[in-house]
């Protein structure tokens, strides 16, 4: 299939785009940046056609569609910096994919949202992927929609970053309880996800959660990476209301002044005080995955060899 990725040079991206070049599908990136070395990377290795645009930027998609046969819509953020803010990276992003997927006409529509997406979400990251999930299922699209948990991989932004740290602070910061259960998931898994739903027709019209199979709490999770680095460090509870100061002097200071996405923000806070965990078996048994425990994906790329 000819298949357009939006948002494939991200972390979750690359691994789409190499499944789906592994798999002989012919894939088309959006890009903002085509010069950029990951762009440029995604078109070496996997031979990726750069079509320069950016999903707010609705008059960009219409050349990067013709032609192409489905759409892997992965924009998201976790920040926001400057006019990528919730609403628009994720809620106006997806309207604009999805119009311009209706004009091209007879588009398959694969859609990455968030585990704990629903329309009373406390944060405005779930409420935001909500709106966003709404949109494509009215859109009339043959439409699937993923909810991953956390995911993990090798090139993550969160198992490293805690793995890095350990390297050389004697303690990890745990924001407020850290009893919130998640249910991390792998990148492969997830990628696999969005390449075999392409071509899996009982996937349409499907809402699926996409996690591993452990429940782990916050805590439970960085014990865990520390147990297979063979690490022993001390978790520091930062109590909330201190914890919503940092993220907020954190969310002033990057965007505006550094002009990147801050760190920490209030919204991750109050999903990291919430559980985030879901089914995994009807993924599983709709398109075949095999889902590995928590331990052994990271030890694959935390303790290599
Ligand atoms: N990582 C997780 O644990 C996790 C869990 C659940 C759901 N998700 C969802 O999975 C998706 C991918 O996450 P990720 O971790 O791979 O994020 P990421 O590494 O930050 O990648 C984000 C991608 O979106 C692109 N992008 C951002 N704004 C754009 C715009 N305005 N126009 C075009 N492209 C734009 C970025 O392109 P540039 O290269 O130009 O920056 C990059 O390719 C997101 O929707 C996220 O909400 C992630």
């Amino acid at each position: 299939m000819e298949v357009l990725v939006t948002g494939g040079t991200g972390f979750v991206g690359r691994e789409v785009v190499r499944q789906l070049h592994a798999a002989g599908h012919r894939v088309r990136l959006l890009v903002r940046q085509p010069g950029a070395p990951v762009a440029r990377q995604m078109a070496t290795v996997h031979g990726a056609q750069l079509c320069p645009g950016d999903v707010l930027e609705p008059a960009s998609l219409p050349p990067a569609l013709a032609g192409a046969e489905a759409v892997i819509h992965l924009v998201g953020i976790i920040s926001e910096v400057g006019r990528n803010t919730f609403e628009n990276a994720h809620t106006l992003a997806t309207q604009n994919v999805v119009t311009a997927a209706k004009s091209a006409g007879g588009v398959r529509y694969v859609q990455m949202s968030a585990l704990g997406t629903r329309p009373d979400a406390a944060s405005r990251y779930h409420q935001t992927k909500w709106a966003a999930e709404e949109a494509v299922r009215a859109s009339g699209l043959a439409w699937t929609i993923f909810r991953p948990s956390l995911i993990y991989g090798p090139e993550d932004h969160f198992v490293n970053l805690f793995a890095r740290m350990s390297r050389w602070s004697p303690v990890l910061p745990v924001m407020g309880s850290g009893r919130g259960l998640l249910q991390p998931v792998s990148v492969t898994a997830t990628a696999q996800c969005f390449v075999r739903a392409l071509t899996e027709s009982a996937s349409v019209g499907r809402t699926l959660d996409v996690c591993g199979p452990d429940r782990l709490s916050f805590v439970e999770l960085l014990r865990t990476v520390l147990a297979v680095l063979g690490r022993r460090r001390r978790l520091v509870h930062i109590p909330l209301p201190l914890a919503r100061l940092q993220a907020r002097v954190l969310e002033f200071v990057f965007p505006r002044l550094l002009g990147r996405a801050a760190p920490l923000n209030r919204d991750q806070l109050l999903m990291l005080q919430e559980d985030n965990i879901g089914d995994p078996a009807p993924v599983c048994a709709l398109l075949g995955l095999q889902l590995e425990p928590f331990r052994e994906g990271i030890r694959r790329f935390l303790v290599p060899g």
